[in-house]
């Protein structure tokens, strides 16, 4: 059996592009060797992609460009044959071939903007990629905090009070803004920009001071903020789901124990020795709710993934009120979503995740095959024959 080569994309033009590069070797590490070949590709802060064998070794990051200097530039190439082709630029001669690339599936690995808002799966689409985890709309819903409460709200989903601005409004006139959400929610109050994650941009106001303040934090990394009824004594349980919209299966529950407060992006990323990311911060697992309870976030996570359009896995986020009522807070689609340990107690490994996920990503993309985008005839060619109505 020939391997299934897996192109891992990661790096990019992102706040989150050093977690990115850890999230990438995980999946490079344990991915079954047997099965699949994986061909990183990395994403510079530039914006270039590179490929070669230095990228699977974490050491060579802390010296970026000469890891680019032993690195080959590429980039992708829609062929028609179904062979997608990862075209090195030639370092040999000027009319030397370029070298190419097979790929099979792409499992992304870029958190953040333009990997986990739709932007890579859009690009995969339009070159006939498969790719593991939501496409572009389940991407792109999922990433927007407040289309994603607009959503949920909508399909009556429980999720915190909130109230949302765009930044030129405010810079414009800010004391409408300010009297509409003291009208609708009280203090204290969450402000998070509307399209980031891991922590970054959000803070909390305890008064009308506080949300000035914090609403200016918001607009140094995004034009549409969100602002939100703050929960006081509360407990955050994630949860995640697997599958392509049918026979969906949720994870264990688990209470990350120390987001209780606000973590900031270096606590989260950077404080536990390197490779073990996310994964290091201490939790609960099984969290420490009734079985009833833990069905029931288990149930509305599900519902989550399916009214979000979400494929793959995606982990979703909760805030358990003191009464023990779940608001749905956030979900994570990939890669912000390999939340492994959440399967490992189910005797799923990371390995046989990363299997799972990137069979699921062959299935959606047979699946979408089905559908008709074109017509095989050129109606052009009717023209002239009586046929083609205007
Ligand atoms: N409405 C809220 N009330 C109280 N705390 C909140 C609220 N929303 C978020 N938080 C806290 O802020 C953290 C980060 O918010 P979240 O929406 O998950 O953003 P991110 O996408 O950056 O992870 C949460 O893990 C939680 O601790
Ligand atoms: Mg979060």
């Amino acid at each position: 059996m020939p391997k299934t080569i897996v192109g891992v994309i990661f790096g990019g033009r992102s706040v989150e592009h050093e977690v990115s590069i850890v999230t990438a070797q995980q999946i490079m590490e344990n991915i079954d060797k047997h099965k699949y070949e994986a061909v990183p590709i990395y994403i510079a802060k530039s914006g270039e992609w590179y490929t070669g064998a230095a990228l699977f070794n974490m050491q060579e990051y802390k010296n970026i460009s000469k890891l680019l200097a032993k690195s080959d530039k590429v980039f992708l190439q829609p062929a028609g044959d179904g062979n997608h082709l990862l075209y090195k630029t030639q370092r040999q001669g000027l009319f030397s071939r370029p070298k190419s690339q097979r790929l099979d599936v792409i499992f992304p690995a870029m958190h953040g903007t333009f990997g986990e808002d739709g932007c890579l799966q859009g690009l995969l689409e339009m070159v006939g990629l498969p790719y593991v985890g939501a496409a572009v709309l389940g991407s792109a819903v999922g990433m927007d905090k407040i289309m994603m409460k607009a959503v949920l709200k909508d399909g009556g989903l429980p999720v915190v009070d909130y109230s949302w601005l765009n930044h030129h409004q405010w810079e414009d006139n800010p004391q409408p803004i300010i009297e509409r959400i003291e009208r609708h929610l009280h203090y204290p109050l969450i402000i998070k920009p509307a399209n980031l994650g891991s922590s970054i941009g959000i803070s909390q106001a305890r008064d009308q001071d506080g949300l000035k303040f914090a609403i200016d934090v918001a607009s140094h990394y995004d034009r549409r903020i969100i602002v939100e009824q703050g929960l006081t004594d509360f407990m955050e349980i994630n949860c995640s789901v697997m599958g392509n919209q049918h026979d969906l299966q949720a994870s264990l529950c688990e209470q990350p124990l120390s987001w209780q407060k606000f973590l900031s992006y270096e606590e989260k990323y950077l404080s536990k020795a390197g490779k073990q990311g996310m994964a290091g911060s201490s939790r609960k697992l099984p969290a420490p709710i009734s079985d009833e309870l833990t069905k029931q976030v288990q149930e509305l996570a599900k519902t989550t993934f399916a009214l979000l359009d979400c494929r793959g896995i995606a982990r979703i986020d909760f805030l358990l009120d003191k009464g023990n009522t779940p608001y749905v807070n956030e979900i994570n689609t990939m890669p912000g979503s390999v939340s492994f340990y959440l399967w490992e107690p189910l005797g799923i490994d990371f390995g046989q995740l990363i299997d799972r996920l990137i069979g699921l990503a062959l299935d959606a993309h047979k699946q979408r095959a089905k559908y008709i985008y074109s017509y095989d005839t050129n109606i052009l060619n009717l023209q002239g024959k009586g046929q083609t109505q205007a």
